[in-house]
């Protein structure tokens, strides 16, 4: 099979780039090694910047976005039982859209089916061949049986635990991490959320955010070891918990009730250099993994797709390499400042094993000077909104 280009990945990166080139008649194919639904089964975070809403509305696939999402114009902020608010509106002049990755994903899903769009699942052994030529392929396995596709480009949108990534030689990559010694213990309750903003919450016993996905359902997360197991945790404790790091208002008018999902997730930053490697581009979680904190890890995929769509653009309609060859430092010079981010916000909620009360100290200071400062928060503003592309 020939394609003009070969996408990794069927997550919102995969398939986010997919639906894009299709509106512009370039073709592409899309290779999942799970199942839809297993994709569709990931619980995700919910806060889409403005730039991600746009490339669903120039993919054709807002509709349902426009009608179920819930604009926020900011969020909540508490330490102890203080509690203030950052106006998106005010100092950044945009607001997020609350909409679940899962709804994002759904609806890209959609888009391709109804597109006819070429998406093979259940494959297996992907191997990128070629990369560093002007024509690279992929061979793979379905149901036992061995393909090829012969492509202009590999759009590697396959995550962190893709094989794209790993196919850039080590002596061309060079990679940046770092591990958080905690975890995020969340679930998802069939409740009406505690405010109809989120809430990210210090505390000394640990951070905690109140989100949700619409009226009807919440998201709720607490600070957790990173030894714990979900099992560790009943909803009893689970609610328990979270009351106590909320200030009493909120903490006294928690509604509770079942989880239908409760999971345990690791806290990294990380980042892969170059994101391009002959013609081969990483995208997403391929590239690059941040913190939740700041919810920038579908909008920074959102972002790397954006730059890489309008090269290939440029390329297929102007036949110019500009865009192409500019991809990895564009991107990722955006993806620093998401990095950057979502670094600093989780330094400033959590709690961490080696703090000393003066770096307590100092965590409370900044969030009195957040509070205080119009200039503050318009820098918080700025970021969670989403930098420009
Ligand atoms: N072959 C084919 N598919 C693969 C392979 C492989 N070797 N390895 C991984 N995949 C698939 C995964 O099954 C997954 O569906 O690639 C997809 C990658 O999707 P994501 O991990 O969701 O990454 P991305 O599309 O970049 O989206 C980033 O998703 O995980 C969240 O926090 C992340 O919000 C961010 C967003
Ligand atoms: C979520 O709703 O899952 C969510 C929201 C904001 C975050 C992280 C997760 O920063």
């Amino acid at each position: 099979m020939k394609t003009q280009v070969a996408i990794i990945g069927g997550g919102p990166s995969g398939l986010l780039l997919s639906q894009l080139l299709h509106v512009r008649g370039i073709d592409s194919i899309v290779l999942e090694r799970k199942t839809k639904d297993y994709v569709l089964g990931r619980i995700r975070a919910g806060v889409l910047e403005r730039g991600l809403v746009g490339l669903m509305e120039e993919a054709g696939c807002a509709d349902r976005m426009h009608a179920e999402g819930f604009p926020h114009d900011g969020t909540l902020v508490s330490y102890g039982d203080e509690m203030f608010r950052v106006d998106f509106t005010k100092h950044a002049g945009e607001h997020v859209m609350i909409y679940g990755q899962t709804e994002v994903t759904r609806d890209l899903y959609d888009a391709r089916e109804k597109a006819n769009g070429l998406i093979e699942f259940n494959v297996e052994n992907v191997v990128i061949h070629d990369a560093d030529s002007d024509s690279p392929h992929l061979t793979y396995n379905v149901d036992g049986d061995a393909r090829r596709i012969d492509c202009d480009f590999v759009a590697g949108c396959d995550g962190f635990h893709g094989v794209s990534r790993q196919t850039i030689p080590l002596d061309v990559r060079k990679e940046y991490e770092k591990l958080y010694p905690f975890g995020w213990l969340g679930i998802l309750s069939e409740t009406p959320p505690v405010n109809h903003e989120l809430i990210y919450a210090n505390s000394e016993r640990g951070f905690a955010l109140c989100s949700m996905r619409n009226d009807k359902l919440s998201r709720y997360y607490i600070q957790c070891s990173l030894s714990d197991s979900p099992d560790d945790w009943t909803d009893e404790a689970f609610w328990a918990e979270l009351k106590r790091r909320l200030p009493k208002e909120q903490a006294d008018s928690l509604v509770t009730g079942p989880s239908i999902e409760k999971s345990i997730a690791p806290l990294r930053s990380f980042v892969t250099e170059p994101m391009r490697w002959g013609r081969l581009f990483l995208c997403g979680d391929a590239a690059h993994i941040v913190p939740p904190t700041g919810a920038k890890g579908l909008n920074t995929a959102a972002s790397d797709v954006h730059y890489l769509y309008n090269g290939l653009r440029d390329y297929y309609e102007n036949g110019s390499e500009a865009g192409i060859d500019g991809y990895s430092e564009k991107a990722l010079a955006r993806v620093w400042k998401a990095e950057r981010f979502s670094w600093w916000f989780s330094s400033l909620m959590h709690r961490y094993p080696d703090q000393s009360e003066f770096d307590i100290k100092m965590q409370v200071a900044e969030l009195e000077f957040l509070r205080s400062s119009d200039a503050a928060q318009k820098a918080m503003a700025e970021n969670y909104v989403g930098l420009p592309y």
